[in-house]
């Protein structure tokens, strides 16, 4: 997979016009499509589940990654993929058995992500690094779009770099969370492969060329 690429997220988009939304994406630069299934328990807040997933999938001509802040994930996963998700990330925080997740997530053929909340260290992943596809890096705490990037997620994007390397591994590092244009550049060279964007895409008078913007 090629790096520096943007991922919209459809929490922002304009849920009356889901079909026009993602028609547009389709159109756009966009790389893939983050979609962000919360629960009200893992995060204070409820997104969306199967029957929006199906709607996505049927619309969407690019690759969907789902990003599931839900407890017991593991019992959600199988549904989505079969939904058509092409990667699905658990949080290492709702997960008991995180390396079991990982597995059954690629024994149904996606792809899979780990997703860290701001306050969890990267080296909780040292144990886990050399099977996941994708490191997620929250770099707001989960539950709402258009919250402020919080500045540690550098750090954070350095040591899962140093642990990928030492370890190997293929994962790509993504960020979600208060991406702009002000910041964009910054995480690809710090290391980032894959920037979630809600607000700043969907905000704007043209999405496309805040697409555009954001990989330069
Ligand atoms: C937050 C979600 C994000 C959110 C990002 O819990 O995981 O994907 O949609 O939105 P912005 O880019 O507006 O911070
Ligand atoms: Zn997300």
């Amino acid at each position: 997979m090629k790096t520096k690429l943007i991922a919209p997220s459809l929490l922002s988009a304009d849920f009356g016009n889901l079909q026009r939304d993602i028609e547009m994406l389709n159109q756009s630069q966009a790389d893939w499509l983050h979609v962000d299934v919360m629960d009200g328990r893992f995060v204070p807040n409820i997104s969306f589940g199967f029957p929006v997933m199906k709607t996505i999938r049927q619309h969407a001509k690019k690759f969907i990654d789902v990003h599931l802040m839900i407890v017991e994930p593991e019992k959600y996963v199988e549904e989505f993929i079969n939904q058509g998700a092409d990667l699905v990330s658990v949080h290492y925080e709702a997960c008991t058995h995180l390396h079991r997740v990982i597995n059954l997530i690629q024994d149904k053929g996606a792809k899979a992500g780990v997703v860290l909340n701001p306050a969890t260290p990267v080296l909780m992943l040292e144990d886990i690094i050399a099977d996941v596809d994708l490191v997620l890096l929250m770099s707001v705490n989960p539950g709402f779009g258009g919250q402020k990037f919080i500045e540690n997620t550098y750090k954070k994007i350095a040591e899962t770099r140093d642990l990928i390397l030492s370890n190997n591994s293929t994962a790509l590092i993504q960020i979600d969370g208060g991406v702009n244009l002000d910041n964009a550049s910054k995480l690809f060279e710090a290391g980032a492969d894959v920037l979630v964007a809600g607000n700043a895409v969907f905000s704007v008078d043209s999405p496309e060329k805040m697409i555009e913007l954001l990989k330069i």
